[in-house]
């Protein structure tokens, strides 16, 4: 990995972690994640986001300072846009390398980096419209737009590249290799990151759309040349593209999204799959597309990116020791945490003594201001009567999406 050239001063480090990890400690990351970093140079010269010293992050970032003529010892600033640790993991290893560094960050954030890491000495607090000058007249500005991810969250201009320092927003999943920027990557590997980026808003970002379009609102009045996010691709070509992408993802969250449905399923015996098959029918009768997710086998991870993007969904589980089939409670319950509100939904399921599952069904999905189209329920394999019940629940389903 090397450093990349912004500007003549602003530069992107890299770290591509590759573990069976999990980021937080929930969601895969198969296709790894990578860690931005960026240096800014004037007389002084900054360091924007760090590392955690996960897969030798830090190494790698060593090793591209050095290619750079710098060190960690030669750093004078850095600028924490925002505390979790993906981000600060490596700061007080840092600090001990370089004790005259001063690190800057909002008053949140000065906050959090005493109780993550003990450290009270050498820290300055920004506020909204703060500027930092590094001399050469190379300024950093510090915008802040909280819960993006956490509250302490800022991010940082510097105006003559024209760069936002934009850390978790604009973000992926999906390591970058040798290539950083948007100019760099096939039509293909683009549709690779889309989905890793919309992955990453459902699973890290959604909770927080409101902030996300505050966020940008704030922001719109600055000649952004390159977005520069601390995770995947630096947007220097078409910095507009991942911001209205950012914002077509906030949108999902109130309502109108893609036309499509997202089919979530689980069964024990196959009951239940026998009737998700007649719904199915019904809703390719009206040429409405759909993705699959079996659960527990898919990571809810993945079924989460789906049903955030999706109009409809489709639920399709037996009823379990009188209640939800558990794996789909388990969804139903992320769904809750991560906002995946007002779609139109059907669900479907067999039961075999006396059902359970609707009614839990019915109380999981209350807060989540769900349009229930429909629920069709039976004994044991569906029946002549219940297939066409449940082609017709897949017509509905279709149809109000397309919106006839
Ligand atoms: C562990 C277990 C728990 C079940 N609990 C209930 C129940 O509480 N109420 C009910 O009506 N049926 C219950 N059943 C019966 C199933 O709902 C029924 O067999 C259904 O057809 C299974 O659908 P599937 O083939 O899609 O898994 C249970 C079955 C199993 C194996
Ligand atoms: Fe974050
Ligand atoms: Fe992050």
């Amino acid at each position: 990995m090397k450093a990349h050239r912004i500007a003549d001063h602003v530069y992107c480090l890299h770290a591509d972690i590759e573990t069976d990890d999990r980021f937080e400690g929930i969601w895969p990351i198969p296709e790894g994640v990578s860690l931005n970093t960026y240096l800014v140079r004037g007389t002084k010269t900054a360091l924007i986001d760090l590392v955690r010293d996960w897969t030798n992050a830090a190494d790698q970032l060593r090793r591209q300072l050095d290619s750079l003529g710098t060190s960690f010892e030669q750093i004078d600033y850095i600028i924490l846009n925002h505390l979790e640790p993906d981000h600060t993991g490596y700061l007080a290893e840092l600090r001990n390398i370089n004790p005259r560094l001063e690190i800057i960050s909002t008053a949140k954030g000065i906050k959090l980096v005493e109780s993550f890491y003990n450290i009270t000495e050498g820290v300055r607090a920004v506020k909204d419209g703060d500027q930092l000058d590094l001399g050469n007249g190379v300024i950093l500005r510090f915008f802040e737009t909280p819960n993006i991810h956490w509250p302490e969250t800022m991010m940082t201009w510097e105006e003559t590249s024209g760069t936002l320092f934009s850390c978790d927003a604009f973000g992926s999943f999906g390591k970058l290799g040798d290539r950083v920027f948007d100019d760099q990557f096939t039509p293909e590997e683009h549709r690779f990151y889309e989905e890793e980026s919309l992955r990453y808003y459902a699973n890290i970002v959604a909770s927080f759309s409101t902030f996300v379009e505050r966020g940008i609102q704030k922001l719109s009045g600055l000649p952004i040349r390159c977005v520069a996010p601390s995770h995947g691709i630096v947007w220097r070509t078409r910095p507009a593209e991942i911001i209205e992408r950012y914002l077509r993802y906030a949108s999902y969250s109130k309502g109108p999204a893609e036309k499509e449905v997202c089919v979530i399923w689980g069964s024990m015996y196959d009951n239940t799959r026998l009737g998700l098959e007649a719904v199915l029918r019904g809703i390719e009768s009206e040429g409405v597309p759909y993705r699959i997710h079996r659960v527990p086998n898919e990571d809810v991870s993945y079924v989460l990116a789906d049903a955030y993007r999706a109009e409809g969904i489709l639920l399709a589980m037996p009823t379990y020791e009188y209640a939800m089939f558990p794996p789909m409670a388990y969804v139903l319950d992320i769904f809750r945490r991560k906002h995946i509100y007002h779609k139109k939904v059907v669900r479907i399921g067999s039961w075999g003594w006396v059902g359970g599952a609707q009614k839990e069904y019915e109380a999981a999905i209350e807060p989540l201001k769900w349009e229930s189209l429909a629920s069709v329920e039976w004994a044991g394999i569906p029946k002549e009567g219940d297939i066409k019940r449940l082609e017709e629940a897949g017509k509905l389903l279709a149809q109000k999406i397309k919106g006839v």
